[in-house]
């Protein structure tokens, strides 16, 4: 496949996505959001391929929806076109997904860090979400997830106050897995990438469904979903050798059946 705004490489079995739109601190345009989604979906399809990384360059994580696109736009136009439903693309991945973040994240930047499984920092980092400052809010779901991730204050104050937070705030508040030095951090999100792709692939699938399960309902209709995912795990060849693995006090070989 070849793409024009963002590069793939493939090291080990983590897929990596690299934003390359760096004259344009890598906004989200048409063509930059299809190919990402069409990258992740084909690393998705890939048995070879344990878990996948989304990121940018050291100076721009991905700087929001491209607003030059968009500047014109009339609602009919927006509505046509799907302009934030084509995020929802991000919601049918089924391999953990981590955004490995360097300097800006805002706006759709922002947005799709969230959006992902998990996030690596750069020390360099910074999230926001600036769409007040140009006369519109959040549109790729950065108004529910930072809700639900930060509460409702912080939230307000990010989306209303453009309140950006620093890397270490980002952990602090529990929005990033991991702050790590920027030298190095691709590396970094690399080598936790590898642990993921490292384990039983249906148990990691599983434990994402069900994670994601508690944002979308009740606690008992959640622990619902848990079970579903729970049970049928134990038909897979990896929960036998798991499990044996364990009583004979050996590393379980996974086969991914
Ligand atoms: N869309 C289009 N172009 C963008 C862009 C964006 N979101 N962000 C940056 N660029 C472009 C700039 O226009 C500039 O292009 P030119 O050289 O052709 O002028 C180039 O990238 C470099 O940007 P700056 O000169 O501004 O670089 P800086 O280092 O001074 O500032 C920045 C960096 C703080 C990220 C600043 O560019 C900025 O504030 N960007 C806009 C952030 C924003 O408002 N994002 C929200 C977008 S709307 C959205 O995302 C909606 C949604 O929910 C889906």
């Amino acid at each position: 496949m070849t793409y024009t705004s963002i590069l793939t490489e493939v090291r080990g079995r983590v897929g990596i996505v690299k934003l390359n739109r760096p004259q344009a601190m890598n906004a989200f345009n048409t063509i930059l959001l299809g190919e990402l989604f069409d990258a992740l979906e084909i690393f998705d399809a890939d048995e070879n391929i344990g878990a996948m990384i989304v990121t940018g360059n050291e100076k721009a994580f991905a700087a929001g929806a491209d607003i030059k696109e968009m500047a014109d736009a009339t609602p009919f136009e927006m509505i046509k076109q799907g302009r934030v439903e084509k995020w929802d693309r991000i919601r049918g991945i089924k391999k953990v997904v981590i955004a490995a973040v360097s300097g800006w994240a805002l706006g759709g930047g922002c947005e799709f860090a969230l959006s992902c499984d998990m996030i690596v920092a750069s020390e360099s980092a910074k999230f926001g979400q600036p769409e007040i400052t140009i006369g519109i809010i959040p549109g790729a779901g950065g108004t529910q997830r930072l809700a639900r991730l930060l509460g409702k204050q912080l939230a307000m104050e990010m989306v209303i106050n453009n309140r950006t937070l620093t890397a270490a705030e980002a952990l602090q508040f529990g929005l990033a897995n991991r702050v790590v030095p920027v030298e190095g951090y691709l590396d970094a999100a690399v080598a936790f990438a590898e642990e993921i792709a490292a384990r039983a692939p249906m148990a990691v699938r599983m434990a994402k469904d069900s994670v994601n399960a508690a944002f979308e309902t009740t606690l008992t209709e959640g622990l619902k979903a848990e079970k579903r995912n729970f049970y049928p795990l134990f038909s897979t060849e990896d929960q036998k050798e798991g499990m044996k693995a364990f009583i004979e006090k050996r590393k379980a070989e996974w086969k991914g059946q």
